[in-house]
């Protein structure tokens, strides 16, 4: 091939790796000799000098090179984020709005003292300690009933219409209303079973016990326990939250902490002032089965 001759012809390390010796070549140009490989070398001199810039382009922006997560402020407004999706209640879809939000109640490794310190839930808030979680206290159970508060709100009739054909669903005896709970606060409903399950000796005794018993069936109790936790893991499977959780090591302690990136949440705040709006316009009931107008 005659590319390939005239290739051959040159003196290849010159050509793409010591420019300056292009230029005697360029001065040669003038007294008009060799004008054909001339061009040649200048244009094989510009293409590596195109393959070198591609190339250190292409190596500092290799995923493995970023060190740093993608600080907030580069990420979208909150206003582009996706807004409501298909499946969520369409009277909610004003409601869901977006911010980011720093998880609180991460663990830490303290050196000095070489313990494992759980910190304080909610780090935006300004809150101190762990209001959901610990030692069952009154504290925690009035927490948990305040996040729960009218946990079953009403369904308008077009509401439930698809419900009451698809799969039979009645209306509470003690009011004639269809009931319903945003699926968030199922899930929340069954953390919170959970929760209760871990400190069953207390819960049993407790007035604010969830603790689901049922004469003839003793091991209801064990069922319930056990959907809650499926049901959290598909709620979490469902919203695939893909924010990076960098597992975080100190010398001569063998346990890895993970310690996440800031969250891109639906803000809780604006979707429990629109329950609220909805249950003191429409009624809800708690669920030890009190009536509960806002
Ligand atoms: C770490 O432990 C030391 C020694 O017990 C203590 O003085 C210090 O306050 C602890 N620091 C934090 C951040 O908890």
């Amino acid at each position: 091939m005659s590319s390939s001759s005239s290739f051959d012809n040159l003196d290849e390390s010159k050509a793409f790796l010591d420019s300056e010796d292009t230029i005697p070549t360029r001065q040669r140009q003038t007294s008009n000799r060799k004008t054909l490989p001339f061009y040649l070398l200048i244009a094989l001199t510009l293409l590596s000098w195109c393959i070198t810039a591609l190339l250190v382009v292409l190596f500092l922006t290799h995923p493995l090179l970023r060190t740093k997560a993608i600080p907030p402020q580069s990420q979208p407004h909150p206003q582009t984020w996706p807004g409501p999706l298909p499946s969520d209640l369409k009277d909610s879809w004003p409601a869901i709005e977006y911010e980011t939000r720093v998880f609180g109640g991460g663990l830490n490794y303290n050196e000095s003292s070489g313990e494992i310190v759980w910190e304080a839930d909610d780090v935006e808030d300004g809150k101190e300690g762990n209001r959901y979680f610990g030692l069952p206290s009154e504290e925690i159970d009035e927490a948990w009933e305040d996040l729960m508060r009218g946990e079953y709100s009403v369904l308008t009739p077009s509401e439930a219409h698809p419900f009451i054909q698809s799969s039979n669903l009645r209306p509470f005896h003690h009011d004639g209303k269809y009931h319903f709970e945003p699926s968030v606060f199922h899930n929340l409903h069954c953390l919170n079973a959970v929760r209760m399950h871990i400190d069953s000796a207390y819960y049993k005794t407790n007035k604010h016990s969830h603790l689901h018993q049922l004469k003839n069936q003793p091991n209801f109790q064990r069922i319930h326990i056990d959907h809650c936790l499926d049901q959290i893991r598909q709620a979490l499977m469902c919203a695939g939250d893909m924010t990076p959780t960098p597992m975080y090591t100190w010398p001569g302690f063998g346990i890895a902490l993970g310690r996440s990136a800031a969250h891109s949440c639906r803000k809780w705040e604006s979707i429990r002032e629109w329950y609220d709006g909805r249950a003191k316009e429409m009624g809800a009931v708690e669920e030890d089965g009190s009536s509960s107008i806002f």
